[in-house]
């Protein structure tokens, strides 16, 4: 007999009332008195666990011992009965079977444990609710992104991860090098020693996917890439991971306006999804981690979101009483705490912040008539600040050019990049969304490192 779903039972419950089921599971709690005993049944596909009640009368006083423990993986056997809870069904078990036994050390012994202490054991902190829900959400929202953009005409392009540029200019980049530190010191200089590397020149995993998605843009007109990327930013903050999933559209003859639109369609697009599909696991952050949540993500879907001026936040900034660490001045980049004011204290909602400066902002953005700014915005939530990048490109070679011997860049490393402005070149836009920077904003959990399965930050590869 093969093993149902649990979360079948829970939902269609009325469905196998009075049917001999097998289940199979981890006990996330076992109860025992008397005659009876009880174990939480949880096997990934829900939030909720399946109460297994058990007549000890029934079974081996020795086995079932094993049986009763935190952690221990059961099959077992049993009729599906109406709970005590109206609506709900638990199993009245006839054989229980152990699995794998868990002895006393396993570490989850408590009903909460921190969010700290978890991350020390990322390989069973999914064994937790607040993880299970997590990554339901998260696998739910991946989904919607693509939904929404397969739904939209937009073809999904694999980008390469491996990659010689340096899309955001910063030298954030992980090196990909088949050197071991020994055949490093042999080398006489750099150009030797890149001699003797695999790619016989530099390369590094790939800080964003827009380069090659703007490649693909050029033919398929409507693309987005959904991938892994890499930043080495030292950064120790609950916002930066070193790898981080992005999801980036690029779309021909989009202008800043049309890109806006379609950020905040998707935007709105992928909540509503959550919303819908995760109610339970909404339910459950809210309770454990942000209070108003689902009233939050539920205004979102139907409010207008704010577009602003760079320099108009900068009046905004620069007028209001709130102490700031970092300076106010245009011409300096937002940082974290001034994002936040921005969008947490004065519009308390989704903003835009368009027309950045440009000598704060990467060399692909369409520079501005102004002389001075670009078209390009960032989208700040509440509780998290920056999720999406985003911008119009420059379409005309000679600014391109000119922006990147102005940043002092290798021009011999972008000839197929810039060749795009010169073989038939359109205006187009595009964005990155940080799937870890939403999953945040969705599920209220505040640090970076408890929205991913494994976090990979600096001094962290557990
Ligand atoms: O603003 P960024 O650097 O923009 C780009 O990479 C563009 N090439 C995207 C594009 O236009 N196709 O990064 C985009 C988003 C940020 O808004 C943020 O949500 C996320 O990626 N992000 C990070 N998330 C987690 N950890 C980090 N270290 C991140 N750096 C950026
Ligand atoms: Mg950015």
């Amino acid at each position: 007999m093969k093993n149902i779903d649990i979360i079948d039972i829970l939902t269609n419950g009325k469905d196998y009332e009075g049917k001999s089921v097998v289940v199979a599971g981890w006990a996330r709690t076992a109860r025992d008195s008397k005659t009876m005993a009880f174990v939480a049944l949880n096997d990934g596909t829900s939030l909720r666990h399946l109460q297994i009640v058990i007549d000890k009368a029934r079974l081996d006083a020795h086995d079932l011992a094993r049986c009763l423990k935190n952690g221990a993986s059961l099959l077992v056997e049993g009729t599906v009965v109406p709970a005590m809870n109206q609506g709900d069904y638990e199993i009245n078990a006839d054989t229980i079977e152990l699995l794998g036994d868990c002895p006393q050390d396993y570490p989850l012994q408590k009903k909460y444990h921190s969010l700290e202490f978890l991350r020390t054991i990322p390989h069973l902190r999914v064994r937790t609710n607040t993880f299970n829900a997590m990554l339901r959400v998260r696998s739910k929202l991946s989904f919607a992104i693509h939904r929404f953009f397969q739904e939209n005409g937009y073809t999904y392009i694999h980008t390469p991860i491996i990659t010689g540029s340096d899309c955001e200019g910063a030298g954030e980049i992980f090196h990909v090098t088949t050197h071991s530190c020994n055949s490093a010191k042999l080398s006489k200089d750099e150009a030797e020693y890149m001699a003797n590397d695999f790619f016989k020149r530099k390369a590094g995993l790939t800080v964003s996917g827009q380069l090659e998605g703007e490649v693909a843009a050029m033919a398929m007109g409507k693309i987005y890439t959904f991938g892994p990327t890499f930043r080495a930013e030292n950064s120790n903050t609950p916002r930066h991971a070193a790898e981080f999933w992005q999801v980036e559209p690029e779309v021909a003859f989009a202008k800043l306006p049309d890109i806006i639109e379609i950020a905040e369609k998707m935007i709105k697009s992928i909540i509503k999804a959550v919303l819908d599909e995760c109610p339970e696991e909404i339910a459950f952050f809210e309770k454990a981690f942000e209070s108003g949540l689902r009233e939050k993500l539920t205004s979102v879907v139907e409010s207008e979101f704010k577009v602003l001026d760079y320099s108009e936040a900068i009046e905004i900034l620069k007028k209001s009483d709130e102490k700031f660490v970092y300076p106010v001045e245009w011409g300096l980049d937002l940082q974290s705490e001034h994002e936040r004011y921005i969008t947490e204290k004065v519009f308390n909602k989704p903003v835009f912040v368009i027309n950045y400066p440009k000598h704060i902002k990467s060399f692909y953005m369409k520079q501005n008539d102004d002389g001075k700014t670009v078209a390009a915005t960032d989208l700040l939530v509440p509780g998290v600040g920056e999720i999406i990048g985003c911008s119009e490109r420059e379409a005309d070679y000679d600014k391109l050019k000119q922006a990147m011997v102005e940043r002092n860049m290798n021009l011999d490393d972008y000839v197929g990049y810039m060749d795009l402005r010169k073989y038939g070149s359109v205006p187009h836009s595009g964005f990155g969304l940080g799937l870890e920077r939403i999953m945040m904003y969705v599920t209220g959990i505040a640090n970076i490192r408890d929205v991913q399965l494994y976090a990979r930050t600096t001094g962290d590869l557990m």
